[in-house]
């Protein structure tokens, strides 16, 4: 075997010391309060049925893309769900991505150029920030959720600017660690009055808010002030795979210089086909059902934490992510393998995934979590919060 870098080993040691080193966990064996499956769409037999109906009426047999879509990557089903997304998410054209961590990588490292300035959240998702790092433009962060912030940061940083500078505006609609949301409608303002370009990552909204399911950008009516959408197909619709929404001039752009784009192999017919079926589920009437469960179940874990006295260690949110505040990693840990044990799948963030001190155990809501699992959460949570 050859020998692995000695340099790297010591880099898992510290994180190993420190107990913050990552491990693959085991899945599937407790109540599932840990994954992004909002709807309960990956397991739903219904949305299995329609995508193979679908492929089936398109006579699509293929079992991968066989190349870039610049190549011979492109096949049909690409183009249906893009229109599809168009409508539904009401703008101008849609580039479906491999991934949300390619989407944000390939828009953050081709969009913004050498002088313009992206002002980011600091909480804003790693695949953000990665995508800026690859980029040429100059970044600020701004406070979460801080609109005084922006402005602060704003002025600040156009004093470097010259006439030709773009500034882009990036938020989450609802953060990924916190579960809270941006005010979207102020945000639009503040850009349109300070002529910024307002790009929004609706991974954790689409599928949750709105009358369809379309996101909390189309909730507030904002789609025609934000530039760029980010949509992910991997948590509410239950598949894999993401959207930038945005002009045509936009999509165009993106094909010709995004390189997480141009440089992989398209997804899968069945992939492209089971986010289609699942966009027409989100449509109907099973998806409006499964929409109003989930609202029903984010409303009972609210007032279940509320009569327990929880609020207080909560991150305040009305989405599907609510997160427990239990700093320093041992603590957190402790409580999430006692929780464990104890039949509750819920997850442990650790720092650098989050700031230090801002450790927490994150559960994620679901349709199919029933009452009487999210009680018996939170009262597990609040004897082991005690015990630690
Ligand atoms: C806000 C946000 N954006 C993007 C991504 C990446 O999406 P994907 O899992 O499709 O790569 C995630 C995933 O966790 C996310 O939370």
């Amino acid at each position: 075997m050859v020998k692995f870098p000695e340099k790297l080993s010591k880099k898992i040691a510290l994180r190993s010391k420190a107990k913050m080193l990552r491990k693959l966990p085991e899945t599937g064996k407790s109540v599932d309060f840990f994954s992004n499956d909002y709807l309960g769409f990956s397991k739903m037999p219904e949305l299995a049925e329609s995508t193979k109906a679908l492929l089936h009426d398109l006579k699509e047999n293929d079992n991968g893309a066989t190349g870039s879509r610049l190549l011979s990557g492109n096949h049909a089903l690409y183009g249906l769900l893009e229109n599809e997304l168009t409508t539904f998410h009401n703008c101008e054209a849609a580039l479906v991505f491999n991934s949300g961590y390619d989407a944000n990588l390939g828009f953050f490292s081709s969009v913004p150029q050498r002088g313009d300035i992206v002002l980011f959240d600091e909480f804003v998702h790693a695949s953000i920030r990665d995508g800026i790092r690859m980029g040429n433009a100059k970044s600020y962060k701004f406070i979460h959720n801080d609109i005084d912030s922006l402005i602060e940061v704003l002025k600040r940083a156009r004093k470097s600017a010259f006439h030709e500078t773009e500034v882009y505006v990036v938020t989450e609609s609802v953060f990924s660690m916190d579960g809270d949301s941006p005010d979207i409608s102020a945000l639009v303002k503040c850009c349109e009055a300070n002529n910024c370009r307002l790009v929004v990552d609706e991974a954790h909204a689409v599928g949750v808010f709105g009358d369809a399911g379309e996101g909390l950008v189309q909730q507030s009516r904002s789609q025609a002030k934000v530039f760029a959408r980010i949509i992910t197909f991997g948590k509410a619709l239950g598949s894999h795979g993401a959207a930038v929404l945005g002009s045509k001039e936009l999509i165009d752009y993106l094909v010709n210089f995004a390189r997480s784009f141009i440089y992989t192999t398209g997804l899968p017919p069945h992939t492209v086909a089971t986010v289609l079926a699942a966009y027409r589920l989100l449509c109907g009437d099973l998806g409006a059902g499964f929409r109003k469960r989930l609202q029903e179940r984010i409303a009972f874990f609210g007032k279940e934490r509320d009569r327990l006295g929880l609020q207080g260690i909560f991150v305040t949110s009305t989405s599907a992510i609510q997160s427990a505040i239990i700093p320093g990693t041992i603590a957190v840990k402790q409580v999430a393998g006692a929780m464990g044990d104890a039949g509750i799948d819920v997850m442990p963030i650790l720092a650098p995934t989050v700031p230090q001190g801002w450790e927490r155990l994150r559960f994620c809501l679901h349709a199919y979590n029933s009452e009487t699992e999210i009680a018996k959460a939170l009262l597990l949570l609040s004897e082991f919060k005690n015990a630690v």
